[in-house]
């Protein structure tokens, strides 16, 4: 007798065959059909009992949310919507469910509610789907680095610099604020308090990957990233994981085409792979949907949103092209959106972002070529001297999933700049240093895979496309 997993006795469990399989009750009905599941995949397997051959005592206990081992025989099934079940001869419950404490009945919980039990709604269809599908595209996104040479680079989550110098950091101390002197202001001294050091928990690993690119080529990170900014959006989080390819000689072109190639790999990745998952998400999000107006319903399913990425170029226009376009934009009075902007310089607000990529291109945007003072102190600057070599990807519905640039390679500019900002240069020692040592054109990016598993499930709150959320009213668990 061999134990298997729910998803290998449904993929391809001989029938007559002896198996042991373990897993949680999701219902029991009539007293004689299991529903479990295992978590392997969103389907249950049936486990019929013969109540004759079990004690009272020993049904009662079979309750939503226990966890059994069952042992028996699979046959085909007779019934509806399965191929094959279990015809069980021993079960053992290894763990009780108290039905009337266990919080996931078999019901539709609100995702709200479920955000309160970030412990145990990983047990729902709806979760179950989600990380699993963000735990195929975590291997996707390093198997096309992999396979393209990359060199997987982890970096610092402390240190001691603002990779995008927007000061949105969550500071690291060892000092206990009960016992510390504090300032003539009676506020707790946080000067050097790393042991010395002033650090902080890392925005980005951009800085430290680019010494990686300078001395390995291409690179890249996917590790945990942290912003103190206190967004309570659908699409922020204060603890989220980004990745960030970095590579040597590549010039802005090449590394638009990279992001374009890599989000493309990905998601293609993931049609193949996780096709049951995907359809129960496409069938929840028409649900969802329903609940909306008529107009403000999206035109695609889910699967062929995904899949109209994968097959058609994202548009590539310059950040004042976009400008021109907003500027001749209608405001729609009536959702009270305010498409048009006034000046070339001004930082797109997400509402820009969205007409430029649901209304008018209607298809994922790659902007560049941005107004060198609202982006970040390291972008190469053009020879017009007033706009970057940075690029933004606005995706629909989700609005900028990728920002990255090339990076200034002249050591004379990089210095003038830091200076211009302000930047504490004796910080940037190291940062500088590789442009005074072999110095080369080099980009790179970085995407937000919470976003990026935003778009590829069709969950509209961020929260729920990570565990354990972190944002500025939760972070219980
Ligand atoms: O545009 P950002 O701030 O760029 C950087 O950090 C660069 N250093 C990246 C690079 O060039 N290597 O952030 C990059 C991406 C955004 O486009 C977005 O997808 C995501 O990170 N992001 C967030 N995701 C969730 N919650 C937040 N608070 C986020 N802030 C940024
Ligand atoms: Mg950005």
């Amino acid at each position: 007798m061999s134990e298997f997993n729910v998803k290998e006795l449904l993929s391809d469990g001989k029938v007559l065959q002896e198996v042991i399989v373990k897993g949680w009750v999701r219902t029991f009905r009539s007293n004689r059909f299991i529903a479990l599941n295992d978590g392997s995949t969103l389907h249950n397997i049936q486990c019929v009992v013969d109540f004759e051959n079990f004690d009272e005592q020993t049904l009662k206990r079979i309750t939503t949310g226990a966890s059994l081992e069952i042992k028996g025989t699979l046959v085909e099934s007779q019934g509806k919507g399965q191929k094959v079940e279990i015809q069980v001869s021993q079960l053992e419950i290894l763990g009780d469910s108290d039905p009337e404490e266990y919080p996931i009945q078999p019901k539709k919980h609100s995702l709200e509610f479920l955000r309160e039990k970030a412990h145990l709604r990983l047990r729902t269809n709806t979760f179950g789907a989600v990380m699993r599908v963000r735990s195929v595209l975590s291997y996707a996104v390093h198997k096309y680095f992999q396979e393209n040479g990359f060199v997987y680079a982890n970096t610092p989550i402390i240190t001691g610099s603002d990779a995008e110098g927007a000061g949105e950091m969550f500071r690291v101390s060892t000092l206990d604020p009960k016992n510390t002197p504090l300032t003539e202001e009676g506020e707790v001294d946080y000067g050097a308090d790393f042991f010395g050091k002033e650090t902080n928990l890392t925005v980005s690993g951009q800085l430290e990957a680019e010494t990686f690119a300078m001395s390995l080529g291409k690179t890249y990170t996917f590790g945990p990233t942290f912003r103190a900014e206190n967004s309570n959006t659908s699409r922020h989080l204060a603890e989220f994981w980004m990745i960030e390819p970095e590579v040597a000689f590549l010039d802005l072109n090449g590394n638009m085409d990279l992001a374009e190639d890599f989000i493309k790999s990905v998601l293609k990745h993931v049609l193949e792979h996780c096709q049951d998952d995907l359809a129960f998400l496409e069938k929840r999000l028409l649900d969802e949907e329903k609940t909306k107006p008529q107009n403000e319903r999206s035109e695609m399913s889910l699967i062929e949103k995904l899949r109209f990425v994968v097959d058609n170029q994202f548009k590539r226009v310059s950040y004042t092209e976009a400008i021109d376009i907003l500027k001749q934009s209608k405001p729609n009075k009536k959702k009270k959106f305010q498409y048009v902007i006034e000046d070339w310089g001004a930082d797109l607000q997400s509402e820009h972002e969205r007409y430029l990529v649901e209304k008018h291109f209607k298809c994922p945007v790659i902007l560049f070529d941005y107004p060198a003072d609202i982006k970040a102190f390291y972008m190469r600057l053009n020879e017009d001297e007033k706009t970057v070599r940075a690029m933004d990807i606005l995706f629909p519905g989700i609005g900028e999933i990728v920002g990255g640039s090339q990076r200034e390679e002249r050591y004379d500019v990089l210095l003038k700049k830091i200076q211009e900002l302000d930047i504490d240069e004796e910080e940037l020692w190291w940062y500088l240093d590789l442009r005074k040592f072999g110095t080369a054109v080099h980009s790179g990016f970085g995407l937000g895979f919470e976003r990026l598993v935003q778009f590829t499930t069709g969950m509209t709150n961020i929260r729920d496309v990570i565990p354990f959320p972190r944002t500025p009213q939760s972070a219980e668990f």
